[in-house]
């Protein structure tokens, strides 16, 4: 089906503003303002979509569908497929590699792991870069592309730049990321390379290089891509419409997503929100985040919030950070996230939990990940982790319908997966809470070395099988 025949009858794109989520400021600001965060107040935007507009969006169901057959770009791309709920006109340049369109996998050992009856893994891994990274980076490179950015600029623990790098270089734009010296993954910081960024290596932490790019969010040659950009968060949210289709739009009762700087845990909660508002849902899925133990400033204050009151009244003005994140899962060992506000109102509004996992469990659960045939990068692993220990709290029942979400390539950290088996994995000596260094995998799987020989082989086979 052409654009031409599937085009719904408004577009969103003029319909909408950007907003600053804090409620004793509520700025306004138009969807082609150059801004990332509130120029009032300088806290976090968000993008509102007009729907009135819309006349019938029950209709976009059968749009959507009849898009997935299409061979135009726009359709092929798991993110613009649903462009009707995105801020751009229909007719604005798009730059895409076809992100989106992940599998949603059956995990029966992860299930039974996890003590439930099933469960599904929405493998966003599966992206043209390897992370989740990419469905939001089309929109917020597209939306630089728009505002006429000569550099895009991030910080990152090595997805988010791997993915900006790959963008940038479609849109033949400058691409300069920050990324914490020694502290992100070879293959990440290789493909960063191999797509051509300009990579700083900053001697700090990643809150080091978050602050950094803040500063840096003043000169006017430069565009913001980390997930405090809204129209990040826009290209991130489709992901609740492409897993809403592969549940046959029923909503399941969990969804379960790790913890880093929050965007993809905002984005959940926006899209599924917006698709509630729109009556393509009839209920919010519980939205459930996962931290690493050593890096959970979201978990802490969740701990500590007094869940009688309602939500709104719940969300205090600042968020404790943690000083020195600590965490093999690379991608999440981030002390203080730029996301925690949206991402903490999204999990409130749905009822879900903010819970930590030790290095432990999350090297345990990624090898049962593994054991199911799907590879994922350790963060990932914290959600099948954290899955468990909800269950055996009673927070999530044997029979509910869960959804994982794996947010990483298992190729993007293969060193963690080897230093697993081989029962070398141990957290840095330098880490301060040394109680809980070292990791005794209980799924390893060591190779053997055998003689070249027929006999010696089969011997090997039988003693291991
Ligand atoms: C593989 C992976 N999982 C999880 C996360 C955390 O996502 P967020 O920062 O949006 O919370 C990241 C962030 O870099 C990531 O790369
Ligand atoms: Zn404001």
């Amino acid at each position: 089906m052409t654009e031409k025949s599937a085009r719904p009858a408004v577009q969103t794109g003029e319909r909408s503003i950007q907003r600053c989520i804090q409620p004793s400021c509520g700025a306004v600001f138009a969807i082609h303002e150059r801004v990332i965060v509130c120029t009032h107040c300088g806290g976090p935007l968000e993008v509102q979509l007009d729907f009135n507009g819309l006349e019938n969006p029950r209709a976009l169901r059968d749009t959507w569908a009849a898009r997935a057959a299409s061979t135009d770009p726009r359709d092929r791309s798991g993110v613009w497929r649903y462009r009707e709920l995105l801020p751009f006109a229909s007719e604005a340049p798009i730059v895409t590699l076809a992100e989106g369109n992940t599998p949603l996998y059956d995990a029966p050992r992860c299930a039974d792991y996890s003590g439930l009856a099933a469960l599904r893994l929405k493998h966003q891994g599966c992206n043209p870069t390897g992370s989740f990274k990419d469905t939001g980076m089309t929109t917020a490179v597209t939306q630089a592309v728009l505002l006429g950015a000569g550099t895009v600029v991030c910080a990152s623990t090595g997805n988010t730049a791997a993915s900006l790098a790959a963008y940038a270089a479609r849109a033949r734009i400058q691409c300069a990321i920050l990324v914490p010296s020694g502290q992100i993954t070879a293959a990440k910081l290789a493909q960063s390379m191999d797509y051509g960024a300009t990579i700083c290596e900053v001697e700090g932490n990643f809150d080091a290089c978050m602050r950094l790019v803040q500063e840096l969010a003043g000169d006017p040659s430069i565009y913001i891509a980390n997930s405090i950009n809204p129209f990040r968060i826009e290209g991130q949210k489709t992901v609740a419409i492409e897993l809403m289709i592969q549940c046959g739009w029923r909503a399941p009762d969990h969804v379960v997503v790790p913890g880093g700087n929050m965007g993809n845990s905002s984005a959940f909660g926006k899209g599924f929100d917006e698709l509630l508002r729109l009556g393509l849902l009839d209920r919010l899925p519980s939205l459930s985040i996962i931290q690493a133990e050593g890096a959970a400033p979201l978990a802490r204050l969740f701990a500590a919030l007094d869940r009688a009151k309602p939500a709104e009244s719940l969300i205090p003005d600042a968020l404790v950070p943690v000083e020195h994140p600590q965490t093999l899962a690379t991608a999440i060992k981030i002390g203080s996230p730029v996301s925690w506000r949206k991402a903490l109102r999204a999990v409130l509004n749905s009822r879900g939990q903010i819970i930590t996992v030790s290095e432990q469990e999350i090297a345990d659960a990624k090898a049962i990940i593994g054991r199911d045939g799907i590879g994922c990068e350790p963060a990932s692993a914290t959600t099948v982790a954290g899955i468990r220990k909800l269950v055996a709290a009673g927070h999530i029942r044997r029979g509910d319908s869960v959804v994982a979400v794996l947010t990483g390539h298992v190729l993007k950290d293969p060193a963690y997966v080897s230093d697993y088996h081989r029962g070398s994995l141990s957290l840095d000596s330098t880490a301060p809470d040394s109680a809980s260094r070292e990791i005794t995998g209980q799924f390893r799987n060591v190779p053997e070395r055998v003689a070249a020989t027929k006999a010696a082989v089969l011997e090997s086979l039988r003693r291991r099988g």
